[in-house]
C-alpha cells in the first residue's frame, strides 16, 4: 500500500512537472519529418542515415522531438524554439526580434536554423568536425518545424499565447498549447480514427494534389541566406495575427468554429515545414561527394 501510494505521488509529480510546451507536440514534429523523409534526395538521405543514432533504427522522424526532451539539460537552447515580437506587431524583424531574454543576438529559432545549417555544411569537410553533427541534425529538424508553428512567432507580452488561458471545448488549455497540440489531437481523433499514419497520408496526398501548384513556391528562397528561415518566421507571425490570435480573448472557449477554420492552416504549415526541411537538407548535403565513410 505504501509503495502504491509512493508510486502514485511520483506519478502525479511527473505529470505536474510537464513544462508548458514550446513546440509542436510530438505528433506535429513527427508529421513534419515524415513528410520530409519522402522528399530527400538519395544523397541527403544517405547523410541523414549516417548521422542518426542507433536507436532511431533508420527512422529520421523518430528524432524530431529530441530537442524538446533536452530542454532542461540544454538550457541555452531553450530560447531557440521560438521568436517573440513586440505586443501587437505582426511582422518579424531579425535585428529587433532575434535574441534571448538577456538580449544576446541570434538566440531565436531563425538564428538557430542558420547556426545548425552552417554546422551541417561541414559534414563532408572534416571527419573530426568541431561540431556534434548528429545533434545539429536533430536540432535543425526540430526548429524547421517550430518556425512554421504560427504561435512560435508570437507576441512577447503573452509569451506566444502561453499566458492566454482558454478552454479547448471543455478542457482547460492555453492558446499556445491549442496550436502545439489540441487542434492536431482533435483532428486525429475526429477525422482519422486516432491513426497518425492516415493523417500523414492525407497531408502527403494534398501535397501532390490540392497544393501541387504551390509547392515550387514553398521551396524557393528569395533571400540570401541558405536556410531562408526569415521568410518562414514572417509567414508565421502573419498567420498568428490572422488566425491564431484572431477573435480570442483571455478566457475564451474555443470549439468547432475555431477548430474547423484553423485546422487547414495547421495542416498546410506541416506540409510546408516538411517540404522545406527536405529541400534544405538536400541543399546542405548536395555539395560534395563524401570523402570518408
Ligand atoms: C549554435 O550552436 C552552438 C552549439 O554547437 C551553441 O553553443 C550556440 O549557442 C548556437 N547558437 C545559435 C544561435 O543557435
Ligand atoms: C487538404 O486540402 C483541402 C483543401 O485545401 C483542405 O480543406 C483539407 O483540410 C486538407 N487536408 C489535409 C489533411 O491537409
Amino acid at each position: 500500500m505504501g509503495l502504491l501510494l509512493l508510486f502514485h505521488v511520483v506519478l502525479v509529480a511527473m505529470v505536474a512537472s510537464v513544462p508548458c510546451t514550446h513546440a509542436w507536440g510530438k505528433d506535429g514534429h513527427y508529421m513534419v519529418c515524415k513528410v520530409a523523409e519522402q522528399y530527400l534526395t538519395r544523397k541527403a538521405s544517405r547523410a541523414v542515415m549516417d548521422l542518426l543514432p542507433e536507436e532511431a533504427e533508420g527512422e529520421f522522424a523518430s528524432v524530431c522531438s529530441w530537442a524538446d526532451q533536452v530542454r532542461f539539460r540544454y538550457r541555452w537552447a531553450s530560447p531557440l524554439h521560438y521568436i517573440n515580437t513586440p505586443a501587437g506587431v505582426c511582422n518579424f524583424d531579425y535585428e529587433r526580434d532575434c535574441h534571448n531574454s538577456k538580449g544576446q543576438q541570434h538566440m531565436c529559432v531563425v538564428g538557430a536554423i542558420n547556426n545548425f545549417t552552417m554546422q551541417l555544411q561541414t559534414y563532408y569537410e572534416d571527419p573530426s568536425s568541431e561540431y556534434n553533427l548528429p545533434e545539429s541534425l536533430k536540432f535543425l529538424a526540430h526548429f524547421m518545424g517550430d518556425v512554421h508553428q504560427p504561435m512560435h512567432v508570437g507576441f512577447d507580452n503573452d509569451e506566444g499565447g502561453n499566458t492566454i488561458a482558454v478552454h479547448w471545448y471543455r478542457r482547460k488549455s492555453n492558446l499556445h498549447h491549442v496550436w502545439d497540440v489540441n487542434i492536431l489531437e482533435t483532428a486525429k481523433r475526429k477525422f482519422y480514427d486516432n491513426d497518425l499514419t492516415s493523417m500523414i497520408d492525407a497531408i502527403r496526398t494534398n501535397i501532390t494534389d490540392e497544393w501541387s501548384d504551390e509547392v515550387d513556391e514553398w521551396k524557393t528562397c528569395p533571400e540570401k541566406s541558405m536556410a531562408c528561415a526569415d521568410g518562414y518566421a514572417s509567414e508565421s507571425i502573419q498567420l498568428a495575427c490572422d488566425y491564431a490570435y484572431k477573435d480570442v480573448d483571455q478566457g475564451s472557449t474555443l470549439e468547432d468554429d475555431y477548430f474547423l477554420s484553423r485546422l487547414p492552416v495547421i495542416e498546410k504549415r506541416i506540409a510546408q515545414a516538411g517540404v522545406r526541411l527536405a529541400t534544405l537538407l538536400n541543399r546542405i548535403f548536395s555539395r560534395k561527394v563524401a570523402q570518408y565513410k
